[in-house]
């Protein structure tokens, strides 16, 4: 037998007993004469103390350095008041040693596993493994472990089957490139890994399984970013039979339960809002509902003034004009403002205009602003007056095209709310809804803004007549300015879908070439159905307050959509080249 106890989990009712142990040595010193061992495992820490009564024992501890791994038979004895540590679990105790077998050797760690020791990114991913040893790391595993038996449990309880959908398939439309799997049996064709398991999961609808779910793992070759990994994995679920109603209430009774369960946080009722309102108040379509701050639309008042910057956006349709105002901002140095006209300007904005109320009671003389002698007095206090700004207050402005100036200043927004520590609450679920169903691509033609497969909330007719103007029945559950998930009604008749198809330039040949397995399914008796998927990577994010994905996933990628520990991806065997019909071309230069 290896051992009788988890190192962390010796208690005080354990006195006297003897107790083995096999962990990792965390720490090792040598106190005059006395070898005290703070040994590790996956529980916790517990200290085992050797004295020179431990004869052979004593000399072989003298010989153990930090991560070897050690077998220790000892009796479980009471520490001195003075030496009672109350920050550690087993703080009471410690293993007074008789017994002592080195496992295994360790070579000199490569960064200390300390959690206040900053460690580059780069070497703890290669070494993952050392890495997943910090506390917190295994605080993060067991949480992400923890939370998907809920999620399992709780959809199992729910009637859905937990159905495995392929990994070699074809291609899934979510907005990103894919990752393509060449095959040998067919020479010059790929398998596409699925960016979701979406069609797979509306078959199965057509096939009568009325309730579905799956832990999957997706894969999108996209731009990577704090909350984006190239592998990553949904709470992916469809019903039948169900409107967005239904599917909302699933969705948020479900995260309510893991946030009671595991962070005794009652979420409340989540808000609602419309696309549409989000943009406009928030300039984003997951805006993060702790910060007490909006945009405000001042278009109506610029119209008719000599300053281009603001006038030319101002006549535009295409255009929004809108301030920010920020309570007791007027503090924000000149240096932090050009920090802040650095940061939109990463979102296309050419500059960031700026209004420092500091005694609105003397009129434009009580404020300070490089824009003010282009706007003139009236028009100044118009807008002081629309946004009933108050002395110490700053105010800044966006104008441009509609695009950049909300995700400047909703961008902005955040990082001011962060900043400053706004934050009104702690969490801030929100669902939001009527999205419109496509978006203008830069070049002309139209992309859909979820996938191709959301019903519209419209007629096919008034879907042909303005599809710019059609909204769908998709919605999406944003937490903290995150988007947790997002799902839809589908469309489940073969028209309507031959219809978004038409909207989106996807001609006959083409939509028979890509989904005609999917229009034909859809005319064998498709019921209703919709669902949902939500990010578990971005679900333990939040629920472990961290500001990067890579740390809640045990061996994650890097941003170039590498890893580290393996070294894939990486050049293989011309054999195999040859077995696929594949000759790689020199990168051009
Ligand atoms: P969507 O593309 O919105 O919808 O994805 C759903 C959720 O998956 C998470 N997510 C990601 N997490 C980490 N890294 C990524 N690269 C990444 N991309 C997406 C987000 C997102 O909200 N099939 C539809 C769902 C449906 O309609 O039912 C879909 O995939 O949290
Ligand atoms: P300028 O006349 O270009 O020096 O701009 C005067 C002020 O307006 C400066 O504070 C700029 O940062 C700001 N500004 C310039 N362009 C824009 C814009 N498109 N939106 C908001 N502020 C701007």
């Amino acid at each position: 037998m290896y051992r009788t106890n988890y190192c962390g989990l010796v208690t005080q009712s354990q006195l006297d007993e003897d107790v083995t142990l096999c962990g990792w040595v965390d720490r090792r010193r040598d106190h005059g004469g006395v070898i005290f061992i703070d040994l590790r495992d996956r529980e916790g820490i517990v200290q085992v103390v050797f004295d020179p009564d431990a004869g052979d024992f004593f000399a072989l501890a003298d010989k153990v350095r930090t991560e070897y791994v050690l077998k220790v038979r000892g009796r479980v004895r009471a520490r001195s008041a003075e030496t009672v540590n109350a920050a550690m679990n087993t703080g009471e105790i410690e293993i007074y040693g008789v017994h002592l077998e080195i496992l295994n050797e360790a070579l000199t760690p490569p960064f200390q596993l300390d959690q206040h020791v900053v460690v580059g990114e780069d070497v703890r991913l290669k070494y993952r493994y050392m890495d997943l040893r910090r506390a917190d790391m295994q605080k993060s595993l067991r949480l992400r472990s923890a939370v998907s038996n809920s999620i399992r449990n709780y959809l199992s309880e729910h009637g859905f089957l937990d159905v495995e959908t392929p990994i070699m398939t074809r291609a899934t439309p979510e907005g990103a490139r894919d990752y393509l799997i060449p095959s040998r049996t067919y020479p010059g064709q790929f398998f596409a890994m699925p960016q979701s398991p979406q069609l797979f999961k509306q078959m199965l609808m057509v096939a009568g399984c009325d309730r579905y779910y799956q832990i999957a793992k997706c894969f999108r070759d996209e731009d990577l970013r704090a909350d984006r990994q190239p592998e990553f994995t949904q709470i992916d679920v469809e019903a039948s039979f169900v409107d967005e109603q239904d599917v909302m209430a699933l969705a948020e009774q479900m995260i309510s339960a893991v946030f009671a369960e595991h962070m005794d946080v009652d979420l409340g009722e989540f808000s609602r809002m419309t696309y549409a309102e989000a943009m406009h108040r928030f300039g984003s379509d997951k805006p993060d509902m702790r910060i007490p701050l909006e945009l405000v639309e001042i278009k109506d008042l610029l119209a008719d003034i000599e300053f281009k910057v603001f006038a030319g956006p101002a006549n535009d349709p295409n255009c929004r004009v809108s301030a920010l105002k920020v309570p007791g901002g007027a503090t924000i140095s000149r240096k932090q403002i050009d920090e802040y006209t650095k940061f939109v300007g990463v979102y296309g904005a050419k500059g960031l205009a700026w209004i420092k109320v500091n005694a609105l009671e003397d009129g434009v003389d009580g404020l300070q602003s490089p824009i003010i002698k282009f706007l003139g007095e009236a028009v100044t206090l118009d807008i002081m007056h629309r946004l009933q700004a108050q002395n110490g207050d700053i105010v800044f402005f966006g104008a441009d095209k509609s695009q950049v100036v909300s995700e400047a200043l909703g961008a902005l927004r955040c990082r001011i709310g962060a900043d400053l520590n706004l934050y009104s609450c702690q969490w801030a679920p929100l669902w939001v809804v009527d999205f419109p169903m496509f978006e203008a691509l830069d070049g002309g033609g139209l992309t859909p803004l979820h996938h191709p497969f959301t019903a519209p909330s419209c007629s096919a007719e008034a879907l042909l007549k303005a599809p710019e103007d059609a909204l769908s029945r998709a919605y999406d559950v944003v937490l903290n300015g995150y988007e947790l998930g997002g799902g839809s009604i589908r469309i489940h008749d073969q028209a309507m879908q031959a219809n978004v198809f038409d909207v989106l330039g996807i001609d006959a040949n083409e939509q028979r070439d890509k989904f005609g397995f999917l229009l034909d399914a859809l005319q064998y008796g498709a019921p209703p159905h919709g669902g949902i998927a939500l990010g578990l990577d971005r679900l333990m994010m939040l629920m472990l307050g961290s500001d990067s994905i890579r740390d809640v996933i045990a061996f994650p990628k890097t941003q170039s959509a590498a890893c580290l520990l393996t070294e894939a991806p990486s050049p293989v065997a011309s054999s195999q080249l040859r077995d696929l019909g594949i000759r790689v071309r020199k990168a051009d230069s």
